[in-house]
């Protein structure tokens, strides 16, 4: 695991913006991990502004997104999917059948094996960016005893509904449980970008920067299991973690 510490979470976004436009200028057919969330949205824009300037092209690109809530479908203007198309998607020269998000609706054993199938297709994603929950969790899969290797459908705890609710009407309206990729779905990426801001998340990465246990209860810790995670964070969170330099 490699450690960034930046001068601002406007400079994180920069860097992984830029860290992914190298990977497919270098790669133009590269696949793609992505996440959703608040603090990808510079990123994506950044991303944007590239595909514009005529920087980068994700015309060969191919990319899979670690999760989607049950119970919405993709038109659900509160689903992962939409999200992708809003912040993403629809401003860059990306081909929509090359873009995978999982399905929320319909047979959950069936969507769950598609996303498995999905993250494997073609090859692995040469590249999965991350964001982390308030409780360390990585896609949705949330602190707990044990997690879960492949796809599967995971309960959401009360602290990432809360977290959550802000991009909903209310707490009522966050659903309970969604699909996403499992730990080795996340770990088998040539390389991971995780980006985080705010010292909401300092406990996260307190568990992820200050020592070398991996541990259920902070699923971030298992980046420290891959050999090519580099962890984007900016001085405030880095000092809120205890970073010494920071
Ligand atoms: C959701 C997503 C995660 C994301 C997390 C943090 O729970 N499933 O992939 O990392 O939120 O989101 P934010 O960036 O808004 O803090």
């Amino acid at each position: 695991m490699n450690l960034i510490v930046t001068e601002s979470y406007a400079e994180s976004c920069l860097y992984a913006a830029h860290q992914i436009a190298a990977l497919i200028q270098q790669t133009p057919t590269a696949k793609l991990g992505l996440a959703t969330g608040g603090t990808p949205v510079p990123i994506y824009r950044e991303l944007a502004r590239l595909c514009r300037a005529g920087e980068v092209s994700f015309a060969k690109v191919r990319t899979v997104n670690l999760d989607e809530y049950c119970g919405l479908t993709g038109q659900n203007d509160q689903s992962y999917r939409h999200f992708m198309e809003k912040h993403l998607f629809s401003k860059i020269d990306i081909d929509t059948a090359n873009t995978y998000v999982a399905c929320g609706v319909g047979d959950e054993q069936t969507n769950c094996r598609a996303l498995d199938e999905a993250v494997l297709a073609g090859g692995v994603p040469d590249l999965q960016l991350l964001g982390v929950g308030t409780n360390g969790h990585i896609g949705f899969n949330e602190a707990s005893e044990t997690l879960t290797a492949h796809a599967h459908i995971e309960q959401l705890s009360a602290t990432t509904i809360a977290a959550n609710a802000r991009f909903f009407a209310g707490s009522d309206e966050v659903p309970t449980r969604a699909i996403t990729m499992g730990m080795q779905n996340i770990l088998c990426a040539r390389r991971i970008l995780l980006v985080a801001t705010g010292k909401a998340k300092a406990e996260a990465i307190r568990g992820l920067i200050q020592n070398d246990d991996v541990t259920t209860r902070n699923p971030c810790t298992f980046l420290k299991l891959h050999p090519f995670a580099d962890v984007v964070i900016d001085r405030t969170l880095a000092a809120a973690a205890g970073w010494p330099d920071a």
